[in-house]
């Protein structure tokens, strides 16, 4: 059975830790940086899967030449407002960190901004680029497409990624809006770890190789993950391979890399929308009705089950407020990861505490 016991790192030896290894991988230290902010920050919010965990698949990546660590981004001025970025095979983290800059940058002038790449790569938590642009007060919409792992509705073959769909609004005392959601029902993890445990999944997470509903976790794996809410998960799924795909330029329609069995380059698509409040309201009006949006949302009657109504991105905020207080805890399995990868690039080991930390 794996072990319980769980290992805190202070986020920004994280940070450092992971800066180090990209950087030996061959990244800008700015890029290195930049990438290992986004992979630490999932952690903080609770986002493990997508976090310092896929370190070594990253880096292996850059090793095997499948992913470019030092790429020359192109970018072309469409409109004022618009513009599209060629990530040049680049890190997805480092391909969207600069999109949405440029979106934010836009937007900071003429009150929309909006930015579209291709050639990139898997990009991690989607919310990663919301809070991007909440530093700077911007309302923002984050597509991206990804590898084929579900039908679209009504078929029987993988056809469409699990690609989240994230979107952000800033408030001013309250918790900001913070959506980022896959259009599958689970994230394919969780079948993964039913399957090593022998337990059966609930009915409707994923579908059999026939594209029917399984409640067999090893089943499920040979199968397909199912949409949210059936042709409604579908469709987001289909929108955001439009967005970031057909729009974007990049692949689609179930011709995305995939990052685990592809030697070829994944070729994902981005799309980043940031929106100045201040265009329709002065951004301090529109934040004030944020607050009072939040406050409503709260003083919802829990339904029976629940103990509080929260708003979205609320328990990933929560969660981040108290791993910067005590440090990201790391299972066993992942320290032994650590400590590994550590040596293989020759760094120092990341600082780990058997207990949490005090950080101010
Ligand atoms: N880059 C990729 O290709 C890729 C693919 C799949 C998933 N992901 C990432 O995986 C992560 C997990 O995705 P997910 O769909 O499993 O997310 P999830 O189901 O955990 O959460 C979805 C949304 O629901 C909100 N939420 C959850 N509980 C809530 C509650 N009690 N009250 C109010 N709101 C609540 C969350 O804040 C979040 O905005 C995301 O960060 C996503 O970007 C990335």
């Amino acid at each position: 059975m794996a072990s319980s016991a769980r290992y805190y790192a202070d986020p920004s030896a994280a940070t450092k830790f992971a800066t180090e290894l990209l950087e030996k991988c061959g990244l800008s230290s700015e890029d290195a940086k930049s990438m290992a902010k986004c992979l630490v920050l999932a952690d903080v919010r609770g986002v493990d899967t997508h976090g310092l965990a896929r370190l070594p698949q990253y880096l292996d990546r850059v090793s095997n030449g499948r992913v470019n660590a030092k790429p020359n981004f192109k970018l072309t001025e469409k409109t004022p407002v618009v513009a599209h970025l060629d990530g040049d095979n680049g890190f997805g983290f480092v391909v969207a960190t600069r999109a949405m800059e440029e979106a934010v940058k836009r937007a900071e002038i003429y009150g929309i901004g909006m930015v579209t790449a291709n050639h990139s790569n898997h990009f991690g938590m989607a919310a990663t680029y919301v809070l991007q642009a909440l530093e700077k007060d911007m309302i923002s919409l984050v597509f991206t497409n990804s590898a084929k792992q579900m039908p679209p509705f009504g078929g029987k073959e993988t056809l469409l990624g699990i690609s989240p769909f994230a979107a952000g609004a800033p408030s001013n005392t309250e918790v900001p809006y913070i959506l980022d959601m896959a259009p599958s029902v689970v994230a394919k993890g969780k079948i993964r770890k039913a399957a090593r445990r022998g337990e059966s999944i609930p009915l409707g997470w994923a579908l059999d190789a026939e594209g029917n509903p399984t409640t067999d976790a090893e089943v499920a794996l040979n199968g397909s993950m199912a949409p949210i809410g059936g042709p409604k998960g579908s469709g987001i799924a289909i929108l955001m391979d439009i967005m970031s795909g057909v729009l974007g330029g990049a692949a689609f329609g179930g011709e995305v890399g995939d990052q685990y069995k592809d030697t070829k380059p994944q070729d994902v698509g981005h799309c980043f929308i940031a929106i100045k409040p201040d265009v329709f309201l002065s951004t301090d009006d529109f934040k004030a009705r944020m607050d009072t949006l939040v406050k409503r949302v709260h003083s919802a009657t829990p339904a029976p089950g629940f103990d509080e109504v929260l708003f979205p991105g609320e328990p990933e905020h929560r969660l981040g407020v108290q791993r910067h207080r005590e440090g990201i805890p790391y299972a066993e399995a992942e320290k032994e990861m650590f400590v590994d990868t550590a040596r293989s690039y020759g760094i120092a080991e990341l600082v780990l505490s058997a207990a949490p930390l005090s950080l101010n």
